[in-house]
C-alpha cells in the first residue's frame, strides 16, 4: 500500500517558487504527518526534499515509537530517498542521524563517481531502471529484501507525479492550509511530466474531510480499484 502525504496552500502550492518555504502546515498537521509515519514501514522522499530540507525522517519520538512497536513495525522506519540521476546531496542534514537504514533508488544515468558518493552515506544504494526507475520491479523488491508493505512518501511534487502516473497510490492525505503563496514556479503536489489528457487523470473520491481550526485534513482514494499492489 503507497500513501502520499502533503500539505498544501489554499493556491495549490506545496513550498514557495524558490523552494525555499515548505513548512506549510500548522503543528496539528505536522502531527498528522507523524501518525502516519507510525503505521508505515518505510518513508520515502524526492531528493530535492530531502536536500532542500533539514529532515531526518524520524518517528517525532518515543510515543511513536511506543506506537510503532504495538503495530509490530521496527522501532523506526527504513528512510528511502528517489534520485534518478543521483544528484542528491550527500551532505544533506538526513544523512547526520543514523538510526534505520537508509535506501537510495537510482538509474543508470547516475554515474560511478555520484553512486560512489553516495554508497558512502547510504545503507544500500538500488539501481532500478535504465533512465526512469522501474516501480512495479522497485516495489517488489522493497516487500522482499526490506519487508516494506506500507510504505508513506512525502514527497515532493515530482516523486508523487512518477507515482500518480503509474497508479501506484492508494490513498492521498492532503491539508490545505489557510494561505496562499502564489507563483508560476512553486511546486504542486504533482508537478513532473504529469498527464495530457483529461480522460487520464487520476480520479479521487473523497473518503473523509475534517477541520481542525482553519486547515482542512482530506483522505482521497483512487475511483477504482487499483491493480494489485506490489505492496500489499
Ligand atoms: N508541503 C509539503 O507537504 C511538502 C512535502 C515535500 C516536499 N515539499 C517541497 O517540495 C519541493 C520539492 O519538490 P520537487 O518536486 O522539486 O522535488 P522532489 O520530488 O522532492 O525531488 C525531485 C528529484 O527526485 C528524483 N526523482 C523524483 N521522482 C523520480 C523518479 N520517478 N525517477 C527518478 N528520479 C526521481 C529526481 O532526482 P535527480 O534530479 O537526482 O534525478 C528529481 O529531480 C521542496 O521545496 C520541498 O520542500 C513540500
Amino acid at each position: 500500500m503507497i500513501i502520499v502525504n502533503m500539505a498544501m496552500t489554499a493556491d495549490g502550492k506545496i513550498a514557495s517558487s524558490t523552494r525555499s518555504t515548505s513548512k506549510i502546515g500548522s503543528n496539528r498537521d505536522h502531527n498528522h504527518l507523524l501518525e502516519l509515519r507510525a503505521t508505515a514501514d518505510a518513508i520515502m522522499c524526492g531528493a530535492r526534499t530531502v536536500d532542500l530540507n533539514k529532515i531526518t525522517m524520524g518517528t517525532g519520538g518515543k510515543r511513536f515509537e511506543q506506537l510503532r512497536l504495538r503495530r509490530r513495525l521496527t522501532l523506526h522506519p527504513l528512510r528511502i530517498i528517489v534520485t534518478g540521476s543521483g544528484s542528491l546531496d550527500t551532505k544533506a542534514e538526513l544523512f547526520r542521524h543514523d538510526f534505520s537504514p537508509i535506501i537510495v533508488l537510482t538509474t543508470s544515468r547516475a554515474s560511478k563517481h555520484a553512486i560512489g558518493k553516495l554508497n558512502q552515506v547510504a545503507d544500500e544504494v538500488r539501481i532500478c531502471g535504465k533512465r526512469e526507475i522501474n516501480w512495479p520491479a522497485t516495489l517488489n523488491w522493497l516487500r522482499e529484501k526490506w519487508n516494506v508493505k506500507r510504505l508513506l512518501c512525502e514527497g515532493g511534487g515530482e516523486l508523487n507525479d512518477a507515482l500518480f502516473r503509474a497508479h501506484l497510490v492508494n490513498e492521498l492525505h492532503l491539508t490545505i492550509c489557510p494561505k496562499i503563496l502564489g507563483g508560476h514556479h512553486a511546486p504542486t503536489i504533482c508537478d513532473g511530466t504529469g498527464l495530457q489528457k483529461l480522460a487520464d487523470a487520476a480520479n479521487l473520491k473523497l473518503k473523509s474531510v475534517k477541520r481542525t481550526g482553519d486547515e482542512l485534513f482530506l483522505v482521497l482514494r483512487p475511483q477504482s480499484k487499483l491493480p494489485t499492489s506490489r505492496l500489499a
